[in-house]
């Protein structure tokens, strides 16, 4: 949510810490400031707002020095001021943090070093560790940050710096995610990889309960016991086009543009045409584990939770394999039926939402063999599941998700495809599915080409102050989705429902004032939507209607009609979704929202 950088080596601290916080901008964005060990001691800089902010008052009152720590913020404890931004500094001055995460105990803690003589100028909980470390500093900093963090619930990634040992970087890890990027002579810390890429590609991610020391001339990484531990370097296939605008206006554009080649990566190797199933390398389990569940759970957040409702559905469908999709944030309090034949398929662009790996580390405490569905490699997810797919859609940098989510339904369908095939489905009916997979990319693009006339209904609709979003079997997803998508970014109230759940209330919203876009391909139950339509129009709800061929019993029934290509049922949901997420795209724009970075909202959910 909050984005840490770090930086010791040789070059200008505050310009490389910026950099990368302008990186990290778009997980969280409330507030923003660095540190620098100037020659003196820490010098700090900070402002509310945007980064932009922050490098106003940096060029105002610019800091040298070549060791730094800066942090973006989502506030979780205290507004987002300038005082409760990051880095925090101890009482004497003598300590810089920057800290993602929540301190669960802060306030016993914050009243026993009141007690001590402490005081407190922010109200959030990350000032306690400042204090805690000038506290237990006696010769050693990283000796003092573990004694602080020994006293710390909750979870925390921080970095830290100090005057008394001017030429370390402390970074430290407690689930929430920290990597050490790896230069010749210079270290940088990271929350995200994105912050340093345009630096080096060699990172090492740390694990919970990682202390890590860094100076110019390498690292350390620490256990609790100041015990020395091995981490393996890893190397990011990312590139610096991939994160960075191209020539779109937005990262969400850019991204929705990219789907043809995303789910082609998704698909890429894993498609098997004769015998109409696929490849799966990462589960990590063999045909006959495979067949030995009896049972699924799939659990995860947000968009991923609709990409998970539709992944249950095609798993009963294909696989006839009993399914159960949960949110993350109900299933982990819960008490779950799971047993040791239960696969949970859990699903994450980031790998790192709080919600879901809770709710994945209670699947695996219950028995179940866990397996992640994730886009970020390294990410904590998919570091500690069973196995598992990456979906390989590249750095999604916009806060709406859009290409993770089609290439989660393109990676569950391929994962339904092979339990389908291992259990009951014929190989005539895979070939179908593997021939409609093939053909997705140039049915995205075929879209994507005609964005204009989804532009179009944006103006019209631009001023709407509610909508409504019906589909029916797979597109009952796919409305919540394009219900989601519109709300997070252009704030209009917008809901989505099983298109027949309707006339059971929400019937009562509809007037000539309000739009409902129906997702209405031709499949099997677009007879049983015609009805639904019928229901609105007598109303006089004005009709978007989200086709795939020209359909006489909808005739006279339909104010706008956009046409996606003819697909299987269970692949609509990867078409329709596209003219939906561009719909939400340019209403968003045309009101005037900040698109990549709505209100109130942050990328990667790492607190509960
Ligand atoms: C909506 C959106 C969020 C995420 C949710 C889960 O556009 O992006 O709803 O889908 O926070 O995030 P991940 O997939 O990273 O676990």
């Amino acid at each position: 949510m909050c984005g840490i950088v770090g930086y010791i080596g040789d070059k200008g601290a505050s310009a490389l810490l910026v950099e990368g916080l302008r990186r990290l901008e778009y997980r969280g964005y409330d507030s923003a400031g660095v540190a620098v060990m100037n020659g003196n001691g820490v010098e700090i800089r900070k402002a509310a707002g945007k980064i932009s902010k922050l490098e106003a008052v940096l060029s105002a009152m610019p800091i040298s020095g070549n060791v730094g720590i800066a942090h973006t913020r989502w506030a979780t404890h205290g507004a987002p001021t300038e005082c409760n931004a990051h880095p925090h500094v101890s009482m004497d001055g003598t300590v810089a943090v920057v800290h993602n995460g929540i301190i669960e105990n802060f306030s016993p803690l914050r009243s026993k070093l009141q007690a001590l003589g402490y005081k407190f100028v922010s109200e959030t909980d990350t000032e306690v560790l400042a204090h805690l470390i000038q506290a237990a500093y006696e010769d050693s900093l990283e000796q003092a940050v573990m004694d602080a963090l020994s006293q710390v619930e909750g979870t925390y990634g921080i970095a830290v710096i100090s005057s008394r040992d001017p030429n370390k970087l402390i970074a430290a890890r407690k689930g929430s995610p920290l990597l050490i990027g790896l230069g010749e002579g210079e270290y940088y810390v990271a929350s995200d990889v994105s912050a340093i890429l345009a630096h080096t590609r060699q990172v090492v991610y740390l694990d919970d309960g990682d202390i890590a020391v860094l100076d110019r001339n390498g690292y350390r990484i620490l256990d609790n016991d100041a015990r020395e531990m091995l981490r393996s370097v890893s190397k990011v296939d990312w590139d610096l086009g991939q994160i960075e605008r191209g020539g779109y206006a937005h990262f969400m554009l850019k991204e929705i543009f990219e789907q043809p080649q995303t789910i082609e990566n998704t698909m890429r190797g894993r498609l098997l045409d004769d015998t109409g199933t696929a490849k799966l390398g990462g589960l990590n389990l063999t045909d006959e584990e495979l067949l030995r569940f009896d049972n699924i759970v799939l659990t995860a957040c947000g968009t991923s939770w609709h990409s998970a409702l539709i992944g249950g559905m095609m798993l009963e469908d294909l696989a006839r394999i009993p399914t159960k999709v949960e949110y993350a944030s109900e299933f982990r309090y819960r008490n779950p039926v799971v047993t040791d034949r239960t696969l949970c398929i859990v699903i994450s662009q980031s790998g790192e939402t709080a919600d879901t790996l809770a709710a994945m580390r209670e699947a695996k405490h219950r028995g179940a063999r866990t397996m992640g569905i994730v886009n970020v490699v390294g990410s904590t997810i998919a570091r500690e599941s069973d196995g598992g797919s990456y979906i390989h859609a590249g750095p999604e940098i916009g806060v709406a998700s859009t290409k993770a989510f089609s290439s989660q339904v393109t990676a569950l369908l391929l994962f339904t495809l092979k339990l389908a095939r291992l259990r009951a489905l014929s190989p005539v009916r895979g070939r179908e599915i593997v021939e409609a997979l093939h053909a997705l990319p140039a049915q995205v693009q075929n879209i994507l080409d005609r964005a204009d006339e989804i532009e179009a209904l944006a103006e019209e609709f631009k001023r709407a102050s509610n909508f409504l979003y019906l589909g029916r079997g797979y597109n009952f997803p796919t409305a919540l989705e394009g219900a989601l998508k519109l709300k997070e970014i252009s704030y209009i109230h917008a809901e989505g429902y099983p298109a027949a759940e309707m006339k059971h209330g929400p019937i009562a919203l509809i007037d000539e004032m309000m739009p409902v876009v129906f997702i209405a391909p031709h499949d099997s139950v677009f007879e049983k939507v015609v009805s639904n339509v019928q229901e609105v129009k007598a109303r006089k709800g004005k009709v978007i209607a989200i086709t795939s061929r020209p359909e006489p019993a909808l005739e006279g029934l339909i104010d706008y009609e956009f046409r996606i290509p003819e697909t299987l049922d269970l692949v609509t949901p990867i078409l329709a979704s596209v003219p939906l997420q561009l719909l939400a795209y340019f209403i968003a724009v045309k009101r005037g929202s900040n698109v990549d970075q709505p209100r109130n909202l942050a990328k990667s959910v790492t607190v509960e």
